[in-house]
C-alpha cells in the first residue's frame, strides 16, 4: 500500500492505462484524507472516495480561488492565468462567481442545447464524411473527435473556425507539464491577446455569438469577456475531444459493451455518462482551499490549507458504483463526477453531452467495423497533461 506520506501527484498510472493511478485508492483505503506531495514542494490534501469528494465539492467553506494561498497548483502556468484573468468564472470570489455563473447557466442551459442539435449533427456528419471519403487508416484524434468540439465551440462563442490550430496548440500547451514555463507563459499571452482583439472586434462588428451576446449584455468588461471566452474556449474543445477519443478505446477495448450499444442505440444517453465515469479526463483533482477550519471524514483540515479532489478514482468507487472498474454501459452512472460537482460543476456540460452522444452514436453507425489500426499497446496515453488523453488513435473501418 502506498504510504500517505509518500505519495506525490500526480501519481502514475501503474496498471491499465484506461484505469486511474491505483495509488489514490490504496492511499484511501485507511483513512479517506490523507497528505500528498505536490510537484512544486507544497503538500495539500487528497480525497478520493465519491463520498468525501462530493462532500469537499459541495461545501461552501472550500474556496476554487487558484489565487488564494495554500490552494494546491499542480501547474504554475495555470495559476498564473487564473491571477491574470480574474475575469474567468473559475478564479472570481463565490458571490461574484454565483453571478457569472447564473449569467453562463443560462446561455448553456438543455433547452438552448437541444436546439443546437441539428447543427452538431451536421457538423459530425461532414467531419466524417471527409474521414470516409479519404479512407482509412486514419487519426480518430485529429480527424474526428477533436474538430467536432473545436467547430461546435468556435460556433457557439463566434470564434472563427479558422483559427482553431492556432487555439489548439496553445491550449495544449498551457496542459502539458512538460512544456515548461516559458513555453507555457508565452502560450497564455498569445491566447489572451488573441481573444481581447476578437472582444474588441465584436463590440464593433457584434454577430449571433455568444461573446457578442455577454458584450451587448454591458455586465462584462471587455476585458473580462476576452478572459470567459477563453475559458470556454479552452474548456470547451480538449476536455470533450479527449473524452470522445478515449470513449472510443474503451469501446474497442470491451468488445460485448460496443456490441450492446451497436444493438440498442438508445443506450447511448447512459453510456455516455458510463464512458465518462470510467475513463475520467480530468485527471489530477480538482483545487480547492479551506477558507475557515472544517473537519472532514475525521480530519481538521485547516483554513489556508489545500485539498485535491480526485475525480478518476472518485468515479471508479465501489461503494458508489459496484463493480467499478467494469464497463457496463447498461449502469446508471449518472452519479459520476466528470463533470465535477456543487458549486462549479461543469457548466457547458449540456453542450459537451450532446456532442459526445452525436459524435458516438454517428461514428458507430457509419462504421460499422471500426476497429483500431494499430496494437493497443502502441497507444500513447498523456500522462503528463490536466486532461488525460490518447495522443494518436489510429483506426480502420
Ligand atoms: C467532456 C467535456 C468536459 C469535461 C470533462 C469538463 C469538466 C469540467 C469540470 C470537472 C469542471 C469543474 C471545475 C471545478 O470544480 O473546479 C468544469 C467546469 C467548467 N467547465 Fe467544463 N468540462 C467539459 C466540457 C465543457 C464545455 C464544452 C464547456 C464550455 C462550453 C465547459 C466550460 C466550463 C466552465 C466555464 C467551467 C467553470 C464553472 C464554474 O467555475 O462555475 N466545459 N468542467
Amino acid at each position: 500500500m502506498a504510504s500517505a506520506q509518500s505519495l506525490s501527484v500526480p501519481a502514475p498510472r501503474t496498471g491499465c492505462p484506461l484505469d486511474p493511478p491505483p495509488a489514490y485508492r490504496e492511499a484511501t483505503e485507511v483513512v479517506p484524507v490523507v497528505r500528498v506531495q505536490l510537484p512544486f514542494g507544497d503538500e495539500c490534501w487528497m480525497v478520493a472516495d465519491h463520498e468525501h469528494v462530493r462532500t469537499v465539492l459541495t461545501d461552501r467553506r472550500f474556496s476554487a480561488d487558484a489565487t488564494r494561498p495554500g490552494y494546491p497548483i499542480i501547474n504554475e502556468e495555470l495559476r498564473a492565468l487564473a491571477a491574470a484573468s480574474r475575469s474567468s468564472v473559475e478564479s472570481v470570489e463565490e458571490a461574484e462567481h454565483l453571478r457569472r455563473r447564473r449569467m453562463l447557466t443560462s446561455d448553456f442551459k438543455a433547452k438552448r442545447i437541444e436546439a443546437l442539435r441539428p447543427e452538431i449533427q451536421r457538423m459530425v456528419d461532414d467531419v466524417l464524411d471527409a474521414v470516409i471519403a479519404d479512407g482509412g487508416p486514419a487519426d480518430l484524434v485529429a480527424r474526428f473527435a477533436l474538430p467536432v468540439p473545436s467547430a461546435v465551440i468556435c460556433l457557439v462563442l463566434g470564434v472563427p473556425y479558422e483559427d482553431h490550430k492556432f487555439f489548439e496548440e496553445r491550449g495544449r500547451v498551457l496542459l502539458d507539464y512538460e512544456a515548461g514555463p516559458e513555453a507555457m507563459a508565452t502560450a497564455r499571452g498569445e491566447l489572451m491577446e488573441y481573444m481581447l482583439r476578437l472582444a474588441h472586434s465584436k463590440q464593433e462588428q457584434p454577430d449571433d455569438g455568444l461573446l457578442s451576446q455577454l458584450l451587448e449584455r454591458g455586465e462584462l468588461t471587455v476585458e473580462e469577456v476576452a478572459g470567459t471566452g477563453l475559458i470556454l474556449l479552452l474548456g470547451g474543445h480538449e476536455t470533450t475531444a479527449s473524452t470522445i477519443a478515449l470513449s472510443v478505446v474503451a469501446l474497442l477495448r470491451n468488445p460485448g459493451q460496443l456490441a450492446l450499444l451497436r444493438k440498442d442505440p438508445t443506450l447511448i444517453k447512459g453510456a455516455v455518462d458510463e464512458l465518462m465515469r470510467y475513463a475520467t479526463v480530468v485527471q489530477n483533482g480538482l483545487g480547492r482551499v479551506a477558507i475557515e477550519d472544517v473537519e472532514i471524514g475525521g480530519q481538521l483540515i485547516r483554513a489556508g490549507e489545500g485539498v485535491l479532489c480526485m475525480l478518476s478514482a472518485a468515479n471508479r468507487d465501489e461503494k458508489a458504483f459496484p463493480g467499478g472498474d467494469e464497463l457496463d454501459v447498461t449502469r446508471d452512472a449518472r452519479g459520476q463526477m466528470a463533470f465535477g460537482f456543487g458549486l462549479h460543476q461543469c457548466v457547458g456540460q449540456s453542450l459537451a453531452r450532446a456532442e459526445i452522444q452525436t459524435a458516438l452514436e454517428t461514428l458507430l453507425r457509419r462504421m460499422p467495423d471500426l476497429r483500431l489500426a494499430v496494437p493497443f499497446e502502441d497507444l500513447r496515453f498523456r500522462d503528463r497533461a490536466g486532461l488525460y488523453g490518447v495522443e494518436r488513435l489510429p483506426v480502420v473501418w
